[in-house]
């Protein structure tokens, strides 16, 4: 690394392509600015992304959620937009409705509102963002489809944002239609609609989470649907756009991007999208998907936050190179700064932005990745060169007189360990109106005069431990519990919730409910049973125990299982050793959940409304179930899965309980 501009100003008098110093760059507002700058934000959701953050115990829980969300500490983000939670699976597992049932309301379940509060406290000014995957069944009166009664959609969606507002006291800015499946026209006016009639004019809308088109040309040409959809919205544009999404004149987001692995390649490719989004398709808003990764690692799409923190059990979590590749924007800029028109590729590749905020502060930021140490996971990047490069910037405009910017720097290093993130540099002093650098590649610098920028710290967390072997919750929470659902249970299809029977005076008075009693509007393909998983992935030889009480009387069913393979949207097929029992008095065992395959079965004499104890215990090959301490079945011989999550669900949507539960891991 070289900043200098003496060789520039000595040769820049005679050619005007400097010899030794490369290529030169203008920055200027004379001839006026680009777009507006709407944010770099994070998605928790899509879904239970944030599942294991909300059981992390204090200080640690506080430190992740600074890193992410606190200004001048780390990803400084500008923009949290969070699923509206519908019951069902949304590709690491399900979030709670709001209202489960058309009679039902709860502002408080799951953990969006909660994220939503602490990104608001530490910055106020944070953009939020809701959307839907999926809606409780009589949302779409019990088809799979959320626009046959839009006026009832339009009205469970703002019921959202009100009881945010007043509950939470969270003014939610944006709403989205329906992430990556049909919109409908007629449902987007009527939601615009509705929001006005409640007081909610200031609530825009994001149109349509998915493709350029079809929405780019039915904005186009519908004059009322021009008025209601604020911003087109895309998912993983790849840095492109349309022409025709140029001319409706909206702003145009990447309102989901990333999803890659958070290693260095992950940092690489989020470090060129962010500056190309804009360069190549004026998205002046970029939102990684995901937020963070709190979820199981061997769920889908593993580790694709802007870091990990998935091990509430130990309290480790990892600030993965996105969180600084993120602060090299978000900590020298605000939503409502703009873009200079001045901003593009570099002669040898890379890019550079440049950001001001018309008060006469300049950010650049300028990134160098190399192909292969940059490729996001979609869409595919097609073969370029960038080589190491000396670029001038000429400063001109409102930009002329600023002598001196401070400089951050990362640069990432895959052949030894010398990868350096979000590092303070001597400021570069800016020579009539020139300064110089060389760029290597695979490099980030932010060059600007904003002067608080600041790398945010804490002591190492604890060191990484596996899931404990031994695990034990009586869902005994009194009061009202802080959230609704049990530590570290995944909920896969259905939803888990703490359940406190007022009426019950006895042991089993709090329990884990399953609460969905309906198909909902799904937006992958749920399982018909539902399920709820937690543990060690690698276990394979252990023994577990719950209390269970089946509710509908005469279809009941529940189980419990080990060695369950697949989570996400692939979990109709996921198989296992489910040890089932039923209302009418039978029981099951099966190595799949849809129940495909039969190891064992026969009569257990169990019915609906009574408690009973399951054990599950397998070793190496064989299985064996105890009912209330009784051996059921013993010795049924299974040969795969070899190992999996420890898993409770019922046989179909229905209310069941379970209590008492209990893992040994014995290998
Ligand atoms: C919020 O925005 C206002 C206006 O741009 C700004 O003055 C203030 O510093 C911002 N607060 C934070 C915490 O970023
Ligand atoms: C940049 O903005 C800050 C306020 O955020 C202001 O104090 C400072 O003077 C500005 N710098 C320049 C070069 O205008
Ligand atoms: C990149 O450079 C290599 C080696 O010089 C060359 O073979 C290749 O065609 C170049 N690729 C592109 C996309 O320019
Ligand atoms: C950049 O310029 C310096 C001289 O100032 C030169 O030594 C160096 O080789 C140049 N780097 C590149 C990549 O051209
Ligand atoms: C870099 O560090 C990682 C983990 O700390 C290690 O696995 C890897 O082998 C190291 N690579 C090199 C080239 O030293
Ligand atoms: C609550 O407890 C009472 C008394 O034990 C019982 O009759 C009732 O079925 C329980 N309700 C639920 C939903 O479990
Ligand atoms: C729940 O049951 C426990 C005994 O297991 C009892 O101490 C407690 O008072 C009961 N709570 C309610 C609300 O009835």
């Amino acid at each position: 690394m070289n900043i200098g501009n003496q060789c520039c100003l000595f040769w820049g008098i005679f050619l005007h392509i400097s010899v030794c110093l490369g290529e030169d760059y203008d920055l200027d507002d004379k001839t006026g600015l680009g777009r507006s700058f709407d944010g770099i934000g994070g998605l928790s959701g899509g879904g239970a992304t944030s599942r294991l953050l909300v059981n992390y115990a204090e200080p640690y829980r506080s430190q992740i959620l600074d890193y992410l969300f606190r200004p001048q500490f780390g990803a400084s983000l500008q923009i949290l937009k969070v699923e509206i939670g519908g019951d069902a699976q949304t590709t690491d597992g399900t979030e709670p409705s709001h209202m489960h049932y058309e009679d039902d309301e709860n502002y408080f379940r799951g953990y969006e509102w909660w994220l939503m509060r602490e990104a608001k406290k530490r910055n106020p000014n944070i953009t939020l963002i809701g959307l839907p995957w999926a809606f409780p069944g009589w949302v779409g009166n019990g088809g799979n489809w959320p626009y046959s009664f839009p006026d009832i959609t339009a009205s469970y969606v703002v019921s959202w944002i009100l009881g945010a507002k007043q509950y939470h006291d969270l003014d939610i800015d944006y709403v989205g239609i329906w992430n990556e499946r049909s919109f409908n026209s007629k449902y987007i006016k009527l939601l615009r609609y509705t929001l006005d009639k409640r007081g909610l004019e200031r609530v825009k809308i994001i149109a349509s989470d998915n493709l350029w088109e079809p929405i780019t040309s039915v904005v186009f040409a519908d004059k009322d649907l021009q008025d209601a959809v604020e911003i087109l919205g895309v998912h993983y544009p790849g840095t492109n756009t349309v022409p025709k999404a140029l001319k409706t004149g909206k702003k145009l987001w990447s309102s989901e991007d990333y999803s890659t692995f958070n290693d260095n390649v992950g940092g690489g490719c989020w470090a060129r999208i962010l500056n190309q989004n804009y360069v190549n398709g004026k998205m002046t808003a970029t939102i990684s998907w995901n937020l963070v990764s709190s979820y199981y690692d061997d769920l889908p799409f593993g580790r694709d936050g802007l870091m990990t923190a998935n091990e509430p059990w130990s309290g480790n979590y990892v600030v993965e190179s996105p969180i600084w590749i993120t602060a090299h924007t978000t900590q020298f800029t605000e939503p409502g700064w703009m873009y200079l028109q001045t901003v593009g590729h570099f002669t040898h590749s890379g890019s550079y932005v440049a950001l001001t905020d018309e008060r006469g502060n300049l950010t650049i930021i300028t990134e160098t990745m190399t192909h292969d140490h940059s490729v996001c996971i979609r869409p595919p990047l097609l073969p370029y060169n960038v080589t190491a490069q000396n670029v001038t910037f000429h400063l001109k405009g409102t930009f002329a007189s600023i002598s001196e910017l401070q400089v951050w720097h990362s640069k990432f290093d895959f052949k030894s360990n010398k990868t350096v993130l979000f590092q303070n540099l001597r400021p570069v002093k800016v020579i009539e109106g020139s300064f110089s650098i060389e760029l290597d590649v695979d490099e980030v610098y932010t060059f600007t005069t904003v002067r608080n920028g600041h790398r945010g710290n804490y002591p190492d967390p604890p060191p990484s431990a596996p899931f404990p072997k031994s695990y034990k919750d009586d869902f005994d929470v009194s009061g009202n519990p802080y959230f609704s659902e049990a530590p570290n249970f995944a909920d896969q299809t259905g939803v888990f919730e703490y359940f406190t029977n007022l009426t019950d005076p006895g042991p089993h008075n709090s329990t884990l409910r399953q609460v969905v009693t309906q198909r909902p509007v799904t937006w992958v393909a749920d399982a018909d049973q539902t399920i709820s998983v937690i543990g060690d992935y690698k276990w394979h030889d252990l023994m577990v125990s719950c209390d269970i009480y089946m509710e509908a009387v005469h279809t009941g069913g529940v189980f419990v299982a080990v060695r369950v393979d697949k989570g996400g949207g692939v979990i109709r097929s996921t198989r296992g050793i489910f040890f089932w029992v039923y209302a009418d008095g039978t029981y099951k065992v099966t190595n799949d959940l849809r129940g495909m395959t039969v190891l064992a079965e026969g009569l257990s004499g169990t019915r609906a409304r009574v408690w009973y104890t399951l054990t599950l215990t397998v070793k190496g090959n064989y299985a064996s179930a105890d009912l209330n301490g009784y051996p059921l079945w013993k010795n049924a011989v299974l040969w795969e899965p070899r190992h999996g999550w420890v898993a409770i669900g019922t046989s179909s949507f229905e209310l069941a309980q379970f209590d008492n539960f209990a893992i040994e891991a014995l290998a």
